[in-house]
């Protein structure tokens, strides 16, 4: 059986030990790193010898490690999730890297993101445009049978493509301007072709847009950074509906 190799890697990882506190990369060693491993179970491995040496973890966020929560938000040499496309941080593999690589690993970096610490940013803003985008009006009562309400194939899966969006936040990461518009668009496009979103699509679109500038971010000035970052393949596409929904909704 072949020995499987290894490799040595210097991590240059950002540590903030509060909102206010001033940051500062640290070098730290990796070694003997698996490319069967994934990216955080290396930062788990890392984590393991600080605490060992009585040194305090690197602190990072995570949760389901398959690419469907959106906690993973790091921004890896320069770029949100790492590059790799359609790739989360969790599904980021060690393979990608070379041995003696020196690897940069900082938070999310936007003004509607503050960090909590290290690696972990307060993401709440998203939840907060969902929020404003309030209810569906459904009747209450038996379950309707299911072909009741019929849906074109096309209006569903189009509809399935926005929500396929995780709320991870690269896209504000990656755009110049720290706009969430490709994330909002996505919520409000999930809702607007289906006939149960149609009845609040112009209060949600005035409301979620209306959240999302609340909150700080910035405008969309079509870089489509957001797209390239986007771990999901969401499309811009999304954003000329929102666009379109927000026009719509000015004339009602
Ligand atoms: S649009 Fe893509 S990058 Fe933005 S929050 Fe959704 S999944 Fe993440
Ligand atoms: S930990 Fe859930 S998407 Fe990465």
């Amino acid at each position: 059986m072949s020995e499987q190799k290894t490799m040595n890697l210097k991590l240059h990882v950002w540590r903030q030990k509060g909102p206010d506190a001033p940051g500062r990369l640290e070098l730290y060693e990796a070694k003997e790193v698996s490319p069967d491993q994934s990216f955080l179970e290396m930062l788990d491995q890392v984590n393991e010898e600080l605490i060992k040496a009585d040194r305090e973890p690197i602190v990072f966020d995570h949760d389901c490690r398959e690419g469907i929560c959106g906690s993973c938000s790091q921004v890896i040499n320069g770029v949100p999730h790492g590059g790799q496309e359609r790739t989360t941080v969790c599904q980021l593999h060690m393979r990608t890297f070379k041995d003696g690589d020196a690897i940069f690993i900082e938070p999310w970096r936007a003004r509607a993101f503050p960090i909590i610490k290290d690696l972990i940013v307060d993401r709440s803003a998203l939840d907060r445009i969902i929020q404003a985008g309030g209810y569906n009006s459904c009747h209450t009562g038996g379950v309707p049978a299911g072909n009741a309400l019929l849906i074109p194939k096309p209006d569903a899966d189009y509809a399935m493509d926005a929500a396929e969006c995780i709320g991870c936040g690269a896209c504000v990461a990656a755009c110049p301007n720290g706009s969430a518009m490709l994330f909002t668009s996505a919520k409000v496009a999930q809702l607007a072709v289906l006939p149960q979103g149609k009845a609040e699509a112009a209060t949600r679109v005035c409301a979620m847009t209306g959240a999302m500038q609340k909150e700080g971010f910035g405008n969309c000035s079509n870089h489509y950074e957001c797209q390239a970052a986007c771990p999901k393949g969401i499309s811009v596409k999304f954003i000329a509906k929102l666009n379109r929904e927000y026009q719509k909704a000015l004339f009602k």
